[in-house]
């Protein structure tokens, strides 16, 4: 009886055996544009689809078919897509699967650079962008309709941590025969997987988590096989160009193998510098998926594994101080990004998400005053002390 290996095992080992690779236990680095055929022929039998094997690196690499299958298998998909940032996989995936006419139902908050290409870039091509708050699947229910190509939504969403209910919405946009694309990049597949809670396709910024050390921008995307193929041959090959280096692919294989002991950290110190933020009297709001005051509590429960390492939170003085903050800080860094081993912190309605429009932002729920904490993996005593000098009055009274 074969028994299926756990997670950690599958990122370590999935689809690579060092014996057929003259014993080396690192996986090769294809580093090569092109690749030789056997025969005139071999080569357009593969052109045509007839024969398998590589044929040039903006199609397919060895070291990218390695990660490929790995995130494949990590997000219990039939298939994987390297591509070279997390914004080429959004892009690659929706310029495939939709035409002029179609709809897009999103979510109401998004990454800054998501909503820009949804709002100005495939608006743009007669796509209609609708949004809806899918915090309550009654709203998707009213929304639908037989134009509705696609339901796209993160959970986490970047940046003021709403979820969404994946199986919930996922059933509605079935109902009308809609691909449900989630962004799973604050997750990621240790915490959440959500073609088991009926996606179809799931993205990635790989720069984030997948990586995990901050010196890579690269993207992923799952699914089908047919759908991944036709994704690979027409978004990526054709309409985007925007493939993976083997040399970045082999970084997010190095990130992967980490990716559980990373995570349980992340997530542990969030838990902890979450619970610290609510009790200060600076601050006013905390968003964190493992609070008993949060309002999704439920969903997270749902969902995810673990309720990650992501935070938002507001000042009570509003933004100036949040500023104040951020300018007083020593070890966390000033910057955007998430899921580095560095803490980082930034100000989204300047920085990730000024894409959106003051108004925009209002409609969106993204306050001006909403700072946003990417909880990192140094010794959560010194994330707690650098907070504690940096907020506008001290937790504790000085008596
Ligand atoms: C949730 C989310 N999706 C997608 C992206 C885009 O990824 P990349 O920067 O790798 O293009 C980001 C980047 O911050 C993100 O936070």
């Amino acid at each position: 009886m074969t028994r299926s290996t756990g997670f950690a095992t599958r990122a370590i080992h999935h689809a690579y055996n060092p014996l057929e690779n003259d014993g080396a236990l690192t996986p090769p680095l294809h580093l090569t544009s092109t690749f030789s055929f056997q025969t005139a022929e071999a080569g357009g039998e593969m052109f045509a689809g007839e024969r398998e094997g590589h044929i040039y690196s903006r199609i397919s690499n060895p070291t990218c078919d390695l990660l490929e299958r790995r995130i494949a298998t990590l997000e219990g998909a039939e298939a994987g897509l390297a591509l070279s940032s997390g914004m080429g996989a959004i892009t690659a995936v929706l310029w495939t699967l939709l035409s002029p006419g179609d709809e897009v139902i999103v979510d109401k908050t998004l990454y800054g650079c998501t909503f820009a290409f949804m709002r100005h870039g495939l608006a743009k091509w007669g796509v209609t962008i609708t949004h809806v708050d899918m915090t309550d699947p009654a709203n998707l229910r009213a929304a639908v309709s037989e134009k509705t190509r696609v339901v796209y939504f993160e959970t986490p969403a970047n940046p003021n941590m709403r979820l969404v209910d994946i199986a919930a919405n996922a059933e509605i946009a079935h109902s009308v025969s809609a691909q449900v694309v989630v962004d799973n990049t604050y997750a990621s597949p240790y915490l959440t997987r959500p073609i088991e809670h009926g996606a179809d396709i799931v993205l990635h910024s790989a720069t984030k988590y997948l990586g995990g050390h901050g010196d890579v921008v690269a993207g992923l995307v799952v699914g089908n096989a047919e759908q991944i193929a036709e994704i690979r041959l027409v978004g990526m090959k054709d309409m985007t160009g925007a493939v993976m280096a083997p040399f970045n692919a082999m970084l997010i294989l190095r990130g992967l193998k980490t990716l559980n002991l990373r995570m349980d950290r992340h997530c542990a110190s969030a838990r902890v510098v979450a619970d610290f933020l609510e009790a200060h009297p600076a601050v006013e709001t905390v968003y964190f998926p493992g609070l008993e005051s949060f309002a999704q509590r439920n969903i997270a429960q749902l969902q995810m594994s673990q309720p990650g390492a992501m935070i938002a939170f507001e000042i009570k003085s509003g933004l100036s101080a949040g500023i104040t903050l951020m300018n007083g800080l020593n070890m966390i860094q000033r910057a955007v990004s998430l899921g580095d081993a560095e803490t980082l912190i930034q100000h989204p309605a300047s920085m990730t998400h000024s894409t959106y429009t003051p108004e925009e932002r209002a409609e969106h729920g993204i306050s001006d005053g909403l700072i946003r904490l990417s909880v990192g993996l140094e010794d959560v005593e010194d994330i707690l002390a650098d907070l504690e000098q940096a907020l506008p009055y001290p937790a504790r009274s000085a008596t």
